[in-house]
């Protein structure tokens, strides 16, 4: 098979396509497969390659040596979150994943199913008919919770959790941006970079007081941090190699270490659910028929009530819903990886030192790899069509080793809030929403989904559907 490459139109002098990247990015990324399978863009003075046939985006997931996160972008994300599961080298991603991986072991995610029914819960608790709430910002604040609970079991108050929300919040915010941002930019003595240093160096208190408190009491709390401390990479002993021979014997996560799992962890798992359920909200009030057969799913699963984890397995329309929206919004949509080595990509030769970025819409939105790309279909996810899709076809959660780490997490807490939220109410679009996505937000969600709550019991609900 040959794979075809070109370099994509449009480029700026200097900034490349950073503008069109920022002003519309998911039409940006669209854009892209109608050039080639293997795409150059420019990242301001970057150059990058897209692979945007599904068979290059598997090559490039999987074979993360010689494809491995490095380089002056994720410098800057080290800089900020430091050197986690999520951001460290291939070198040393192994030793990490096999000491954070316990944490979502299946036994520990029924320990964190409560805390994501109690949060989904106390979302609609509140909820008047006639409200008007920003979904995006409601749902941002219920993942927020559902992971800093996950972590930190017994040890974090209200007040804190709003500090702690604060914080994480800031430095998501500009996260993306600096890492394509400039350096002098990123030192100037700005309001906006004063707030962000003090954001992360209040993050880091904060967590490093949390593990300083774990260790003193020493106890398994159930939470993910407790599983964090007591993790030991076993494995280690019989496998020098895999840990790049930055440790060859039974050991453990140290103080950093453990503070830098946390940060990756509250980056990685709160704006990238709250963002899944926005879209997938959106795309149900687009599509009543759609809209309809949810809520008779819901109906005959919940009758009302909010979503309990053992509901999941009469929930398979809403998993199917925001598989779909995950489809057409992946929310981690630009990452990048450098080249280790010389290799070769769809038979192009790629120099050591090559920026490729793994840019899911490109593939998921790519005519002929989807039937109809552009169209919300959640039946596409019905088992028997589903499985004609070619690996690399799919990946709103990356591939192989890097694959991410809570996507089992993330996709229940997905369905328990899209589930709990249309069990009761019906979330009609209201005017003053602006559904393009942020500029260079870390997760791609919508600038603003304004919902107008009514219930579902009232007067008109049979109507409604
Ligand atoms: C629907 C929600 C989510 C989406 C769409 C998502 C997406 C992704 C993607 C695309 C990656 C791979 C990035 C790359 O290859 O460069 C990733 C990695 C990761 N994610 Fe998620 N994520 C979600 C939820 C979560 C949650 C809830 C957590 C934790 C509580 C989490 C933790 C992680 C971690 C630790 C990694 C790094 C894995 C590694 O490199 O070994 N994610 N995620």
């Amino acid at each position: 098979m040959t794979y075809t490459a070109a370099a994509a139109p449009g480029a700026f002098p200097l900034i490349g396509h950073a503008w069109p990247m920022m002003r519309r990015p998911l039409r940006f990324a669209e854009s892209l497969s109608a050039h080639g399978d293997l795409v150059e863009v420019r990242l301001g003075p970057v150059r990058a390659l897209v692979p945007c046939h599904p068979e290059l985006l598997w090559q490039v997931l999987t074979d993360d040596r010689v494809f491995d996160k490095g380089g002056p972008f994720y410098d800057r994300v080290r800089a900020t979150i430091g050197n986690g599961v999520g951001s460290c080298p291939h070198a040393e991603h192994r030793r990490q994943r096999r000491l954070i991986q316990p944490a979502f072991h299946p036994a520990r995610l029924e320990r964190y199913a409560p805390v994501m029914e109690e949060e989904a819960a106390a979302l609609t608790e509140r909820w008047e008919a006639g409200q008007v709430i920003d979904a995006y910002r409601a749902l941002y604040g219920a993942a927020l919770r559902t992971v800093l609970r996950s972590l930190f079991a017994t040890r974090v108050g209200d007040e804190a959790v709003a500090r702690f929300g604060e914080s994480v919040e800031t430095v998501l915010n500009q996260l993306t941006a600096r890492m394509f941002l400039p350096r002098p930019l990123r030192r100037l003595p700005l309001p906006v970079n004063r707030c962000f240093e003090r954001a992360v160096a209040d993050l880091r208190r904060r967590i490093d007081a949390l593990v300083a408190d774990y260790r003193r009491g020493g106890a398994d709390r159930g939470d993910l941090l407790s599983s964090l401390i007591a993790a030991h990479d076993e494995s280690a002993v019989h496998d020098e190699s895999a840990v790049g021979g930055a440790r060859g014997h039974l050991d453990g996560l140290d103080d950093t270490e453990i503070h830098d799992q946390v940060l990756t962890l509250l980056a990685a798992g709160s704006d990238s659910v709250a963002a899944t359920v926005s879209w997938a909200l959106h795309l149900l009030d687009a599509h009543p028929e759609a809209l309809a057969t949810l809520h008779r799913e819901v109906d005959a699963a919940l009758g009302g009530r909010p979503a309990r984890g053992t509901d999941l397995p009469g929930l398979p329309y809403t998993g199917r819903v925001l598989a779909e929206a995950l489809r057409l919004y992946p929310p981690g949509w630009l990452f990048t990886r450098v080249t280790t080595e010389e290799t070769e990509l769809g038979g192009h030769r790629l120099p050591p030192g090559t920026t490729v970025a793994f840019c899911a819409p490109a593939v998921h939105r790519r005519p002929g790899v989807y039937d109809r790309p552009r169209a919300f279909d959640p039946d596409r996810w019905l088992p028997e069509r589903a499985r004609s899709l070619p690996r690399g076809a799919f990946a709103p959660f990356g591939g192989g080793a890097r694959k991410c780490a809570g996507d089992v997490y993330g996709l229940t807490e997905s369905i328990l809030l899209l589930a709990t939220m249309t069990s009761r109410w019906r979330l009609r679009r209201a005017p003053g929403s602006d559904l393009r996505p942020v500029a260079l937000s870390t997760a791609l969600r919508p600038r603003r989904l304004l919902v107008e709550l009514s219930t579902r019991d009232g007067p008109g609900a049979a109507a409604n559907g």
